[in-house]
Parts: C-alpha cells; structure tokens; sequence
C-alpha cells in the first residue's frame, strides 16, 4: 500500500518530537510528523501550559510547521505517544489536520492505515464555506 509514503521515515521523525514533548502535567507526552505534498515532513509535540485548556496538541505544531514553512497539502499523517505506539489524534485534530489534508489524507491508526474520510466522516470542511 502507498509505497511512496516512507511509514518508518514518519514514525522516526515523530518519536524524535515526542522526546521533546513539554508535557508536565499529563506526562503524557505526543510526537506527529506528516508528510507534504512537495515531499517535506512536518512534526510537531504536545505543549502543555499551567492552564491546562491553553495545552497546544502536536497536531497544533505539525500544522504550525507547516504552514510557517510554506503551507503545502499533508499526504500521510502518524502520531504516537511516549511508548513508541501509534495514537489517534483526538477530535480537534481531526479536523485540524483535514483542513490541509483532506479526505484522501492518509492516517497511520491502530488499525492500519486509513483514509481521512474514514478516521472523520462527514467532515464540516473548507467546501461547506464554498
Ligand atoms: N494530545 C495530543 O498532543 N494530541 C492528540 O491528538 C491527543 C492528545 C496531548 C494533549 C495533552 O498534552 C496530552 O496529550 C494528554 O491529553
């Protein structure tokens, strides 16, 4: 499936960044890397704060990542947690991430590997504001 997606190339980059989680309060700490269109990776990792709703999720610097660094649409997507495991990223990040990825996007899950169409159905999106 989708040999053109480097997976362990993704999943590296996104443990490097969960390594460098700021999550005090939680310990729970989260790594995302994302491949783009133009074949750059973007990464991103959970940012907690002392209020604890101002928490930035990794998604949050993923999607910070890549804009700053010249936007792009996002192909293949995997996030994991302190243990090296693969996590779904938590509602708000779905929605985050198919704002530049769309339904196509590919999403690494504990169930393989699945569509964004599939990990957020009936996605509210950019079209809906066409
Ligand atoms: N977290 C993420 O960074 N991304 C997700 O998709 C799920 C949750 C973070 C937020 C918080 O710092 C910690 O995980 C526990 O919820």
């Amino acid at each position: 499936m989708e040999p053109w997606v480097d997976w362990d190339l993704l999943r590296r980059r996104a443990r490097e960044l969960c390594d460098r989680a700021y999550a005090p309060y939680s310990n729970y700490r989260v790594g995302a890397a994302a491949l783009v269109d133009d074949g750059r990776i973007v990464a991103g990792c959970n940012v907690e704060n002392a209020g604890y709703g101002v928490t930035l999720c990794a998604e949050c610097g993923l999607v910070s990542d890549l804009v700053g660094g010249g936007g792009g649409r996002l192909l293949a997507f995997t996030c994991c947690n302190g243990k090296g495991e693969v996590i779904m990223p938590c509602g708000r990040c779905r929605q985050l991430l198919f704002e530049h990825g769309g339904s196509e996007l590919l999403v690494e899950t504990p169930r393989g590997i699945l569509p964004m169409r599939e990990v957020l159905p009936q996605a509210f999106g950019p079209d809906a504001l066409a």
